[in-house]
C-alpha cells in the first residue's frame, strides 16, 4: 500500500466509521481479485506499422487507403469535420456523436507525390503519405497537423486488446488546449494528461491530474488556423505533450509534438479546422448541441453537505431574504437521503420535503438533489429490489454482481451502457419529482468507490454491456457518466415533458453536453484552487461543455474573507454560479464573512439576477453555434500570440471581458485587452487594445470590461428585458444579440439582433429584424458616452 493510499484509507474510516473502512479495505481485495481473474494477462506482444501503401478504393468523401498491414478509411463530412480510422475502423458506434454526419459528395481520393494520397475538400486538404503519415492542412497549403505512421502492439497468438501510440506535430507557435477538465490550464503546458475520469478523494488544485472529467479533445490554437482533433476512443490512455519553440536552437523552428498512448480501443479520429468559433461549432453540430439550462439555473444556487434538516435550510433561505440577496436554488446533498441511500429522505429531518420544496419554489428558490449511481446492496432496499429484478447491475467475468463501496456502504453499480437500464434509472426521477426537486446534480460517477488502496473505481474486469457489443471497464469507465447523464435526461425528458432538465454532472465525455452541464467538484480551499476552478470552466468549454462552475469558496475548510469574496466574485461571471462545502467545512454564507464582504457580496448577486438574460441569450447561442459563454481571450483573435497565453481572463460572450482577482491583497491588476475599446462597466473609464492596461480592482469588485458598441440584454427593475448597450468608438458600430427565453420549456426564442451607431452626436440603437432597421422594442440604456 503507497503512503497516498494509506491516508486514503485511514481517512476513509476517520470519516465514515471504521465499519467503512473496513469495508474499503475488503473491496479493494475484491477489486484487485476480480482484475486477477478477468483480465487476460498481457502477454507476448507483436509490434505493427501500416507499412507500405497497397491500393485505395475511392468512397463517399475520401476512401480506402491500403496498407500491408492496415487500411486507413477517410471521409470528409458535409459539416466540414474530417473523420479518419485505421484498420477500417468507421466512425460508429460511438458514444461521443450526437449521429454521424454524410459524407461530402465533392471531396475526393487522388494520387499525390511519392506514392501517396490526398483528399481535398473546402477546408482542408488530407495527405497521407505512402508509409501511413496523415497530414492536414489548410486549403493554402500550410500544415496544422502531422500524424505519424500508428503503431500497434498486439498480443501474440490474437484475443486480446492492441495498444497503441499516435505521434503527431504541430506548428511551433501552436498551443494546446481541452483534454477535458484540468486544474492546471487551460493552456496545457508540456507533461502527461491522463484520459481516466478519477476522483482525486481529496480536495484537489492546479497540481492534481488526471481529474473528473478527462476526454481525448484537444483544441490547438495556431497562427495559420484553429484546430480541434477528436480521438474517439473511450480507453485509458496518456496525452503527453510538448510545446514548440520558434528559432530553437540553429534558428529551425521546433514543432509542437503530441503523443497519445492509448490502452485499447479503436485509433479513429475526427478533425475540425477554421476559426475557434467555426471549430466549436462543427464539433457541436457533431456531438450534439449543449442543452439550454432552465432559467432558474442561471441564477445564484446555494449547496451544502451537511444542512442538518428542514429547519436549517430553512433558515438559510431566510438569511438570504432578510440580507436582501437573491437566491435561485438550494441543493441537498447526501445528508438528505435516508442512510444515504439514494431516492430515499431522510423523514426525521426532512419530515414534509414536497412542502418544503413548494415554500421555497413560491419564493423563486428550486430545489435540486444529489444523485449518486451507487445503489446500497442490501435486502428490502427498493431500488436494489427493483435493479435486481431488471438485471440492471455491472456484474464481474464471472457472472457475479459488482460490489463496491460508496456512502451508503456495501453498493452495486448500474450499467449505464445498456438502453434497458438507462430507461430504468430514468423512471427513478418521478420520485424525486415527487419530492419536489427541481433539478439534479450527479456526483460520484467516475464511477467511484471507495478502496483502501489501488485505484477508487469498479474492477477493470467488470463487465458492461455497451450497447449490445459487451466489454469490459476498462472502455466503459470514461463513458459511464455520460450515459447515467444520457438516463436522466432522457428519464426526465418522459416524466416532466413540459421542462427542460437540469443536469449537473461531476464526471462525464465527450457530449455530456447533450444532457447537461458539471461542476468543478471538490476544489481546495485557497488561492490555487480559486485559479483552478476558472482553468476548468474554460478548458470543459472548449471541449464543447459550457455549462460549469466551481464550488465557490472551495469545498473544504474556511476561505478567508478576501478569499472567499473573490470567488464570489468570479463565480458570478461563470454559467454554474453555486456555494458549496464539504460537511465539515465552514460557513459560506455572504453574511457569515462580516459586514462588508455582505454588502460587496450583496452587489454581486443582484448583478448576476440582473445578467441573467444575457446567460439566458448566451445559453441559446451555445445551443445553436456551440460556442461556450466563457471563451479566452484570444476566441475571436487567435492569431494574437499575447492573448494565447493570457489565463486570469476571459470573455463572457462577445460582450464582457471579466477579469476576476486570482491573488491576496490585489486592488488593482493588469489585464490584456484584446484589439478595440473597452470600457470599465462602474467607472465607465474607457481602454484601447491591444495591448496591457492596469486596471482597479478594489475589494469591491473585480474589472469586468464592456466591449465598445456591444448591447448587452439586462433585466430591468420591473422584471423585463432592457438594453445596456455601449457607445461604439467614434465613427465604428457595435451590436449585440438578445434572445429572450420563452419560460423553461422548449418553445423556440426568437434572436433579436441590434446594432449600434454614431448618428451626429448620438448613439442609436437599432433592431436589425427581416423587414430592416426598427426601433428596438425594449427600454435602451447607452453607456460609456463619456468615457475618456
Ligand atoms: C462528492 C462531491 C461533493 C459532495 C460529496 C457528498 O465529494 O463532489 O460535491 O458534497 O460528494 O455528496
Amino acid at each position: 500500500m503507497e503512503g497516498r493510499d494509506l491516508v486514503r484509507s485511514l481517512k476513509a474510516v476517520g470519516s465514515a466509521g471504521a465499519a467503512q473502512g473496513v469495508r474499503t479495505v475488503r473491496a479493494a481485495w475484491r477489486r484487485r481479485r476480480a482484475d486477477a481473474a478477468g483480465l487476460p494477462p498481457r502477454g507476448t506482444e507483436r509490434a505493427r506499422v501500416p507499412g507500405p501503401v497497397r491500393n485505395v478504393e475511392p468512397g463517399p468523401g475520401g476512401g480506402v487507403v491500403r496498407f500491408a498491414r492496415s487500411e486507413l478509411r477517410i471521409a470528409v463530412a458535409v459539416n466540414g469535420a474530417v473523420f479518419w480510422g485505421w484498420d477500417g475502423v468507421g466512425p460508429e458506434p460511438s458514444y461521443a456523436l450526437a449521429g454521424c454526419p454524410e459524407p461530402d459528395p465533392r471531396a475526393s481520393l487522388e494520387p499525390d507525390k511519392d506514392g501517396g494520397w490526398r483528399v481535398v475538400a473546402e477546408r482542408v486538404t488530407v495527405v497521407v503519405s505512402r508509409h501511413g503519415a496523415v497530414e492536414v492542412l489548410t486549403p493554402g497549403g500550410v500544415s496544422l497537423r502531422r500524424e505519424l505512421p500508428p503503431r500497434w502492439w498486439e498480443p501474440v497468438g490474437g484475443g486480446g486488446t492492441s495498444r497503441w501510440m499516435q505521434r503527431s506535430e504541430v506548428a511551433a507557435d501552436a498551443r494546446f488546449f481541452g483534454l477535458g477538465g484540468r486544474a492546471s490550464g487551460p493552456r496545457l503546458r508540456d507533461g502527461a494528461y491522463r484520459l481516466w475520469n478519477t476522483d482525486p478523494g481529496r480536495a484537489f488544485g492546479p497540481g492534481d491530474d488526471p481529474l473528473y472529467i478527462t476526454m481525448p479533445v484537444q483544441l490547438v490554437v495556431a497562427d495559420a488556423a484553429t484546430h480541434l482533433v477528436f480521438y474517439d476512443t473511450s480507453w485509458d490512455g496518456t496525452v503527453t505533450l510538448r510545446e514548440g519553440e520558434e528559432g530553437a536552437g540553429s534558428g529551425h523552428d521546433r514543432a509542437g509534438t503530441c503523443e497519445l498512448r492509448m490502452d485499447g480501443g479503436p485509433l479513429r479520429c475526427w478533425m475540425m479546422v477554421g476559426t475557434p468559433a467555426r471549430v466549436l461549432h462543427t464539433w457541436a453540430t457533431l456531438t450534439g448541441a449543449p442543452a439550454v439550462p432552465p432559467s432558474w439555473a442561471l441564477g445564484h444556487h446555494h449547496s451544502r453537505r451537511g444542512f442538518g434538516g428542514e429547519q436549517e435550510v430553512r433558515r438559510i433561505v431566510a438569511g438570504y431574504q432578510q440580507h436582501d440577496l437573491p437566491l435561485d436554488a438550494v441543493h441537498l446533498d447526501i445528508d438528505h437521503l435516508d442512510a444515504h441511500e439514494v431516492f430515499t429522505v431522510d423523514e426525521e429531518q426532512f419530515p414534509k420535503l414536497p412542502v418544503l420544496a413548494e415554500d421555497l419554489r413560491r419564493d423563486g428558490i428550486r430545489l435540486v438533489s444529489i444523485i449518486d449511481p451507487a445503489v446500497k446492496a442490501e435486502a428490502g432496499n427498493a431500488v436494489y429490489g427493483s435493479g435486481r429484478a431488471e438485471d440492471a447491475f455491472v456484474r464481474d467475468a464471472s457472472g457475479q454482481l459488482v460490489q463496491g463501496v460508496l456512502w451508503p456502504g456495501e453498493s452495486v453499480y448500474p450499467d449505464f451502457t445498456h438502453a434497458r437500464v438507462r430507461a430504468w434509472w430514468g423512471r427513478m426521477y418521478e420520485e424525486r419529482l415527487g419530492q419536489g426537486f427541481a433539478g439534479f446534480w450527479h456526483g460520484m460517477n467516475e464511477p467511484t468507490s471507495f478502496t483502501a488502496f489501488g485505484e477508487s473505481t469498479l474492477p477493470r474486469s467488470a463487465r458492461h454491456a455497451l450497447e449490445g457489443l459487451g466489454g469490459d471497464h476498462r472502455e466503459a469507465h470514461n463513458v459511464y457518466a455520460l450515459c447515467m447523464a444520457r438516463a436522466a435526461y432522457e428519464g426526465l425528458r418522459e416524466l416532466a415533458p413540459e421542462e427542460r432538465p437540469f443536469i449537473c454532472s461531476r464526471s462525464g465525455w465527450a457530449g455530456l453536453q447533450r444532457y447537461g452541464g458539471t461542476w468543478s467538484g471538490d476544489v481546495a480551499t485557497g488561492w490555487p484552487g480559486l485559479r483552478a476552478s476558472l482553468s476548468l470552466v474554460m478548458g470543459l468549454g472548449l471541449c464543447g461543455v459550457p455549462y460549469s462552475g466551481p464550488d465557490v469558496g472551495g469545498f473544504h475548510g474556511s476561505p478567508s474573507p478576501e478569499l472567499y469574496l473573490r470567488w464570489f466574485q468570479l463565480g458570478a461571471y461563470l454559467p454554474l454560479f453555486r456555494t458549496h462545502t464539504s460537511l465539515r467545512a465552514g460557513r459560506r454564507e455572504p453574511w457569515e464573512f462580516g459586514a462588508d464582504v455582505l454588502a460587496h457580496a450583496r452587489v454581486v448577486l443582484v448583478e448576476r439576477r440582473r445578467l441573467v438574460p444575457y446567460f439566458m441569450t448566451l445559453a441559446h447561442l451555445a445551443r445553436r453555434t456551440g460556442a461556450p459563454y466563457v471563451r479566452p481571450l484570444w476566441w475571436g483573435a487567435p492569431e494574437d500570440r499575447a492573448l494565447r497565453g493570457c489565463e486570469d481572463a476571459f470573455l463572457l460572450g462577445d460582450c464582457l471581458l471579466v477579469a476576476p482577482v486570482l491573488d491576496p491583497g490585489a486592488d488593482r491588476r493588469a489585464v490584456q485587452l484584446p484589439r478595440g475599446r473597452w470600457y470599465d462597466t462602474v467607472t465607465e473609464q474607457a481602454y484601447e487594445g491591444p495591448g496591457q492596461v492596469l486596471v482597479d480592482a478594489p475589494l469591491s469588485r473585480i474589472p469586468v470590461l464592456a466591449r465598445a458598441g456591444a448591447v448587452v440584454p439586462v433585466r430591468g427593475d420591473d422584471g423585463g428585458l432592457e438594453l445596456e448597450a455601449w457607445a461604439p468608438a467614434r465613427g465604428r458600430t457595435g451590436g449585440g444579440l438578445a434572445v429572450s427565453d420563452a419560460g423553461d420549456g422548449w418553445a423556440e426564442p426568437e434572436i433579436e439582433r441590434y446594432v449600434t451607431r454614431w448618428k451626429g452626436r448620438r448613439v442609436v440603437v437599432e433592431r436589425d429584424g427581416e423587414d430592416g432597421m426598427s426601433e428596438p422594442p425594449r427600454p435602451v440604456r447607452v453607456r460609456g458616452l463619456h468615457g475618456r
